[in-house]
C-alpha cells in the first residue's frame, strides 16, 4: 500500500520533511498516486485514504473517545483483559505488550497502573503511537498514565531478548480476514491495509514463552483456535474475545 507525506498540510513543512526522511517514506505532490497519506491536522499525526468515499483517518488520542470512556467505564481490574494479565488482588505485574498495534490494550493495562513497553514494528504506527503518547503526557487527566508506557519500534521477537524480563508478555496479532467486511469498522480496514497479516504470530509466541517470568497472554476471537504450539494452560472469555493464557513460571 503506497504510503506518503504531503508537507503542504503541514504547518511545519520542515516537521513533515524530517518525518518522511525517519520513515523512508516519499514525498507526495498530488494525491491521485497514493493511497494513504500521513497528515498533521488539528495537531495530530494521522492517516488518510485519499479514495472516494474514504474511511475516516487512523489516529491515536488516548485523551478523549474511545480511550477515555474505556478509562472511565471500563471496569476495572475486574474487565476480562485485567483478570488475563493476572491483576487480582492488587498485583501490578510488569507487562510487554509486543503487539502494540494502536497501543488500546495498552493503555487500559497502563492505566490499571501497570508499567508496559510497546512493541511495534510498522514504523508508521509506531510514530502514530508516539505522537498519540506526546498528547497523552500534555494532558493532565492521561499524563500519568502515559508515564507509564514506553515505546520501543522493531520486531518484538528480537527486541524482548534485548530487554529486562517482564512479568507478562501480551500478543494480540492481527486475526485473520473474517469474511465479514462489512462488519469490520473502516478505520480497522485501514489499519489492516497498512500493517497487512500477522504471518509470524507462532514464532512470536515461542519468543515471549522463554521470556515472560509469570505469563504470556494471547488474544483471540472467542471461536478461533490457539496459536500453534504449546496448549494454553488456561483461558478467560468475553463475549468476542478469548485470552489464552501461558503460565511459565515454576
Ligand atoms: C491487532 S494489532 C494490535 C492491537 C492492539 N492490541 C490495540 O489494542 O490497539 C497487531 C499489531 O501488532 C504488530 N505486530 C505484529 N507482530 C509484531 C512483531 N513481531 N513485532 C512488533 N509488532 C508486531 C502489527 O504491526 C500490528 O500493528
Amino acid at each position: 500500500m503506497k504510503i506518503a507525506i504531503k508537507p503542504d498540510l503541514w504547518n511545519e513543512p520542515e516537521q513533515a520533511m524530517q518525518l518522511a526522511a525517519r520513515l523512508g517514506l516519499p514525498l507526495a505532490t498530488d494525491d491521485e498516486s497514493v493511497a494513504l497519506l500521513l497528515t498533521y491536522r488539528e495537531g495530530r499525526l494521522q492517516i488518510e485514504h485519499t479514495g472516494k468515499p474514504a474511511p475516516g483517518p487512523v489516529l491515536i488520542d488516548f485523551v478523549a473517545g474511545r480511550s477515555a470512556h474505556r478509562r472511565h467505564f471500563g471496569g476495572g481490574r475486574g474487565q476480562p483483559l485485567a483478570r488475563a494479565l493476572g491483576l487480582k488482588g492488587g498485583k501490578v505485574p510488569t507487562v510487554i505488550d509486543a503487539t502494540a498495534g494502536l497501543g488500546r490494550d495498552a493503555f487500559v493495562v497502563a492505566t490499571l497502573g501497570c508499567h508496559i513497553t510497546l512493541m511495534e514494528r510498522s514504523p508508521v504506527i509506531a510514530a502514530l503511537l508516539e505522537d498519540g503518547l506526546r498528547r497523552a503526557m500534555d494532558d493532565e487527566d492521561t499524563s500519568e498514565i502515559a508515564s507509564r508506557m514506553q515505546l520501543l519500534q522493531g520486531d518484538a521477537a528480537a527486541l524482548i531478548a534485548a530487554q529486562p524480563r517482564a512479568d507478562v508478555i501480551y500478543l494480540d496479532p492481527m486475526y485473520p480476514e473474517s469474511g465479514k467486511k462489512a462488519q469490520v469498522k473502516k478505520e480497522m480496514q485501514l489499519f489492516r491495509q497498512l500493517v497487512g497479516p500477522d504471518l509470524d504470530s507462532e514464532a512470536l509466541l515461542a519468543v515471549a514463552l522463554k521470556h515472560a517470568l509469570k505469563r504470556v497472554v494471547v488474544k483471540r476471537p472467542a471461536k478461533a483456535v490457539a496459536l500453534n504450539g504449546p496448549k494454553p494452560s488456561a483461558h478467560i472469555s468475553s463475549p468476542n474475545t478469548r485470552y489464552d493464557l501461558y503460565f511459565t513460571s515454576a
